[in-house]
């Protein structure tokens, strides 16, 4: 594979692109905001950037931020803006994050860099067919629901471009199963890794296999999360400490763009 560059400004640009989408409430954390703006950056692949579950904008915002400046193109935003996990729809059965999320975009100056999908990811996937360079999986969380989000999306990333799910590391049964089973133990990923709570990997149909024994080791280690997660309830006691134990066994750093780029072209050797 051909050398990536990393462009020279984007320490600047990513700090630029977090000083807008930090003030927005959100779950996303600054090394977690920084790998998506730079696989938004340096992936070298073609197509748009989708995003799955949106919420009020914060993690959208960060990356329009990046795709303004490098001109890739609006961001894919899909959400029904309708979650009765992160809204009180008890109270107010019309409860909706669509107002913040519009008021964010335009205070943030990136609405016209968002393609607003006010709908359910799988409304959308069902009949897409644009080629896509980053998937990004941050809308149900169930098992389900991060399944629907990777079968929908995945036959339209184009090689060389990135799947990452969000909260893999976190306690929901979804991402880390589907990262795992799907991603993992694919030959047609190549390097594959975490940041914080997000996963990711990149689509090598061609010669995924050259990874398989990078996957196969990250693969080991966070497979033993899954029966914790599996039935989606909160841990507690003891089982929350093994949980925990598990997860410190799981690799995970953040990465520097410059370190990030060098992992995409270096499989571990046999
Ligand atoms: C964890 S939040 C997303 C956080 C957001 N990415 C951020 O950076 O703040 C999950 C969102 O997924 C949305 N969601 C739930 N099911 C969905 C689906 N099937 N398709 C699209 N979005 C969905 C919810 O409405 C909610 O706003």
């Amino acid at each position: 594979m051909a050398t990536i560059e990393v462009p020279r400004d984007l320490d600047a640009v990513l700090d630029d692109a977090w000083d807008a989408a930090r003030k927005i409430p959100g779950y996303l954390m600054e090394n977690e905001a920084r790998l998506l703006g730079t696989i938004a950056a340096c992936v070298p692949a073609g197509g748009a950037i989708v995003e799955t579950g949106s919420f009020k904008g914060k993690s959208t915002v960060m990356l329009a931020k990046v795709a303004a400046h490098y001109g890739l193109g609006p961001i894919v935003a899909i959400d029904p803006h309708n979650s009765p996990i992160l809204l009180d729809c008890e109270s107010d059965p019309e409860a909706t994050s669509y107002k913040d999320f519009l008021r964010n975009i335009e205070a943030a100056g990136v609405a016209n860099q968002v393609e607003i999908h006010l709908a359910y990811s799988h409304q959308v996937s069902i009949s897409w067919s644009r080629p896509i360079r980053f998937l990004w999986i941050d809308g149900d969380h169930t098992y389900e629901g991060a399944k629907t989000d990777f079968d929908g999306f995945i036959k339209h990333l184009n090689p060389q471009g990135v799947v990452a799910f969000h909260d893999a590391l976190n306690v929901f049964p979804g991402p880390i199963r589907v990262f795992v089973e799907d991603v993992l133990r694919s030959d047609e990923f190549g390097a594959a890794g975490f940041v914080h709570s997000i996963a990711w990997s990149q689509f090598r149909p061609n010669d995924g296999g050259r990874f398989q024994k990078q996957r196969a080791a990250l693969g080991r280690s966070a497979a033993r999360l899954i029966p914790f997660v599996a039935d989606g309830e909160k841990l507690h006691g003891l089982t929350k400490l093994r949980y925990k134990l598990n997860r410190s066994r799981v690799p995970r750093s953040a990465v520097h763009p410059a370190d990030w780029v060098s992992l995409l072209d270096r499989p571990m050797q046999s």
